[in-house]
């Protein structure tokens, strides 16, 4: 009796060496056979009753090589069939086939064109200076000398906030200025490019958002002969190395001298002629030497540093790089216009 056990169990070890599940089908009905509730070494166990008491701890570690040997040929087998289920997978891929081409973006030409000018005034040492665009009265008008009641707030068109005096978008750059030199001392030398706020009716030439790019240069000796020289050179490496410019008188409350500087396109082109009104000079931005009551407003001795400052208009000079008739087209956000520019970074 006990001899016909044991050999049962001989045969369910051979059973078990002898099958060759080939793919994980196959091995799901090993498993099913084997180590499934109703598997076949069940009935095994059971016959221990039948063993006589001497004998029944050599059967029971032999059942237990059975089914620890159905449960590793299982694991073993599962693991080699599923990863050749993978690699017929990856065999299924075609190495030859052309890429899908990755949806690329591209920088807005306004990035663009300020990208250009920052550079060029990277390599003359000024850093870039980054401030909010959601500024105060203080900094946007007061510390730029034009208290409340000065005639100049009017030359902008402020957006405050809603329900505010005191809280606005800055309606230029010049609010940069402020936040430096209130925690910066001399040398000074930054720009600050942004976007801008003002509440004028949006045309094909202007805007109620726009950009600009400050700079600042304070420092001991800084002369209105330096602002002129850093403008030239700016010119040149903007609009080529003929380029003339030419600074007129003119105001601002922050600078005392003011000018304006326009830079000398011609009237070849009637892109040049339409954008300079057929004078063939842009206008292109606003500079001065900083006011010594806006150095004292913001900590800076003015008896001993002197500085220059300008702002410049990025959109007219994008317009004129781009070759692109009209201001709007860079706020639409229009895809089909904003992809021709993904050739540039
Ligand atoms: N903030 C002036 C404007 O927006 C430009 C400017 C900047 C003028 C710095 C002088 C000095 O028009």
């Amino acid at each position: 009796m006990s001899a016909t056990t044991f050999s049962k169990l001989d045969e369910m070890m051979a059973a078990i060496e002898a099958e060759q599940p080939g793919d994980l089908d196959a091995l799901e009905q090993f498993r099913i056979k084997y180590l499934g509730s109703k598997n076949i070494i069940k009935p095994l166990f059971g016959e221990i009753r039948n063993i006589p008491n001497e004998d029944k701890k050599a059967y029971g570690q032999r059942v237990n090589a059975v089914k620890e040997a159905a449960e590793q040929k299982f694991q073993q087998l599962k693991q080699q069939l599923e990863m050749a289920a993978e690699d017929a997978a990856v065999q299924d891929i075609d190495l030859t086939a052309p890429g899908e081409p990755m949806p690329l973006g591209s920088r807005h030409p306004i990035a663009l064109t300020m990208n250009r000018i920052i550079r060029i005034f990277e390599r003359i040492g000024f850093v870039v200076a980054d401030d909010r665009e959601i500024e105060d009265d203080w900094h946007n008008f007061t510390a730029m000398n034009t208290p409340e009641d000065h005639p100049a707030r009017d030359m902008q068109d402020t957006f405050y906030l809603q329900d505010s005096t005191e809280m606005l978008l800055r309606t230029h750059t010049s609010s940069v200025q402020a936040r430096v030199m209130k925690h910066t001392q001399p040398p000074i030398r930054i720009i600050a490019p942004g976007r801008v706020y003002r509440n004028e009716t949006v045309s094909a030439r202007s805007h109620c958002q726009f950009h600009q790019v400050e700079g600042l240069y304070v420092d001991e000796g800084v002369s209105f002969a330096d602002l002129k020289q850093t403008l030239l050179y700016f010119a040149r490496e903007m609009f080529g190395p003929e380029a003339k410019i030419r600074l007129r008188p003119s105001y601002f409350p922050f600078t005392e001298p003011s000018a304006e500087m326009d830079v000398y396109l011609g009237t070849d082109t009637e892109k040049d002629y339409r954008l300079t009104k057929g004078t063939g000079w842009l206008e292109i931005l606003g500079c001065g030497m900083v006011d010594p009551a806006v150095l004292e407003n913001c900590g800076i001795d003015s008896t001993r540093y002197t500085g220059f400052a300008f702002g410049m208009g990025i959109e007219r000079q994008a317009l004129r790089l781009y070759d692109i008739g009209d201001i709007r087209l860079f706020f639409e956000n229009d895809v089909r216009f904003l992809r021709q520019f993904a050739a540039e970074f």
